[in-house]
């Protein structure tokens, strides 16, 4: 296994890191009075910059970039933290919130003070039961021992961190849709340009952040911005946690240093495929990415690499099938899936998605056509780029590249009537 010391994840499963009395022994809040003693907000812009993080929300974008992008105008500005996590197959939110919810208010608090917002939202997904427990009874505790409140740690930074619930749809993960969730709107993604930076919440300069990507920042802070850069490749460095699952042995959250091989990440982290079964696709970036397959096992786990694959890296979560798997299924089920979250502002989105979960649906149960083939093979192009926002465009990914990878597979789903690897069907044809 690569050589590789995790941060995110240390000591979980062995302390309660959900306890000040822990993470105030083990450090905690130290990066907090730090920046707040020691640097500018500037300068803490800087030195996030200068790591290379980028977002671990699923767009991969430049953290440092985007706090700079903030116009100087005097307006109140607000920092909004995505948990909202629903894309199929990511589940490393879900864990940091229930497990270590004070390195993400330590994390929510420095870049806070670095963009120098006015308040902090914390949105987390309405399924999210406990973890909405454990963060509200942790923020309580750092609330009692005045990292937040008035005058933080007895420097002139004041700011407070409000608890939004979700109400269970997807598309409230995108950044404007959840925007406009926290002002009673209907999660519906808005028209980009402006972008949140420019007009925000409430039309104010705002700034939206994965979990994970806050939760990184007081590392940054402690360990610098060169071992931050030091970690995986220079465009895509630092540590991530990936969430692995479908046909491993051991299915589960796994912080990796970015740029290592898919194979190691399959083989020595998720303990390889059930003995003598091969793999046949993977979703390396979520319910969204395209597949890559058993030759592109070398490939590195992060931006660059699988981009250069026709993929992404995404929110970070791996879905493994080997040769058991029915890819048509696997097709349907996430059609299906973006189908029923389409918020129904885009035609291709919501018209397409329902076209498409039809003509896949129809094949899985054997009653499909030459023709259904046909249109799925040349649907993409009127379906993807032609939406708001990119739950449209993410119908398409997977279905495509394994259409396109076992054409055959497909084909014989009309011309046996059923499925060619197992006897029955999931789903009527609509
Ligand atoms: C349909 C859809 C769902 C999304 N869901 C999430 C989510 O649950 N959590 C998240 O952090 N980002 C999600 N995103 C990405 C956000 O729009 C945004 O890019 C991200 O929160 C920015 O944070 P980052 O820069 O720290 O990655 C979603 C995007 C789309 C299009
Ligand atoms: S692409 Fe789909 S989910 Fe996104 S705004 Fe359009 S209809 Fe809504």
């Amino acid at each position: 296994m690569t050589p590789f010391e995790p941060v995110l994840t240390k000591g979980l499963g062995e302390l309660d890191l959900a306890d000040i009395d822990v993470y105030e022994s083990r450090g905690g809040f130290g990066a907090l009075r730090k920046a707040l003693r020691d640097l500018t907000p500037d300068a803490v812009v800087s030195e996030v910059s200068a790591s290379n993080l980028r977002g671990r929300g699923g767009a991969g974008f430049p953290t440092g970039k985007k706090w700079s992008f903030l116009p100087k105008d005097g307006r109140p500005r607000y920092l909004v933290c995505n948990c909202d996590e629903a894309e199929p197959g990511t589940f490393k939110d879900r864990m940091l919130l229930e497990k270590t919810p004070l390195q993400i208010i330590e994390g929510l608090l420095i870049s806070a003070y670095a963009i120098q917002a006015k308040e902090i939202i914390m949105y987390i997904r309405g399924e999210f039961l406990e973890g909405y427990r454990v963060f509200k009874n942790a923020l309580d505790a750092v609330r009692s021992r005045g990292y937040v409140g008035q005058k933080i740690a007895g420097s002139d930074f004041s700011i407070d961190i409000l608890l939004h619930r979700g109400a269970g749809a997807y598309i409230c993960g995108e950044e404007t849709a959840l925007l406009n969730s926290v002002e009673g709107k209907r999660g519906e993604p808005r028209l980009k340009p402006p972008f949140p930076a420019n007009a925000g919440l409430y039309g104010m300069p705002t700034v939206v952040n994965n979990v994970e990507t806050v939760a990184l920042v007081p590392y940054i802070m402690t360990r610098g911005a060169k071992w931050f850069a030091s970690i995986g490749p220079e465009k895509s460095p630092g540590p991530k946690i990936v969430s692995v699952s479908g046909h491993v042995q051991r299915p589960g959250n796994y912080e990796i240093p970015l740029g290592i091989s898919m194979r190691e990440l399959i083989d020595e982290y998720a303990g390889g495929l059930r003995p003598g079964r091969r793999v046949k696709a993977i979703q390396p970036g979520g319910g969204s990415s395209a597949a890559i397959f058993e030759e592109d096992l070398d490939t590195g786990y992060d931006y660059e690499s699988l981009a250069a694959k026709r993929t992404m890296l995404g929110s970070g979560a791996v879905v493994v099938m080997d040769d058991t798997a029915c890819l048509v299924r696997s097709s349907m089920t996430l059609v299906r899936f973006f189908e029923k979250e389409s918020c129904g502002q885009c035609t291709p989105c919501r018209e397409g998605g329902q076209w498409v979960h039809r003509l896949v649906a129809r094949l899985e149960a054997g009653e499909g056509t030459d023709a259904d083939l046909r249109v799925l093979n040349t649907i993409n192009t009127t379906i993807t780029g032609t939406n708001l926002c990119p739950l449209g465009d993410s119908i398409m990914p997977f279905l495509s590249s394994v259409l396109t990878r076992f054409p055959d597979e497909f084909a014989a789903h009309v011309k046996l009537a059923r499925c060619p690897l197992s006897a029955g069907s999931s789903e009527s044809a609509a």
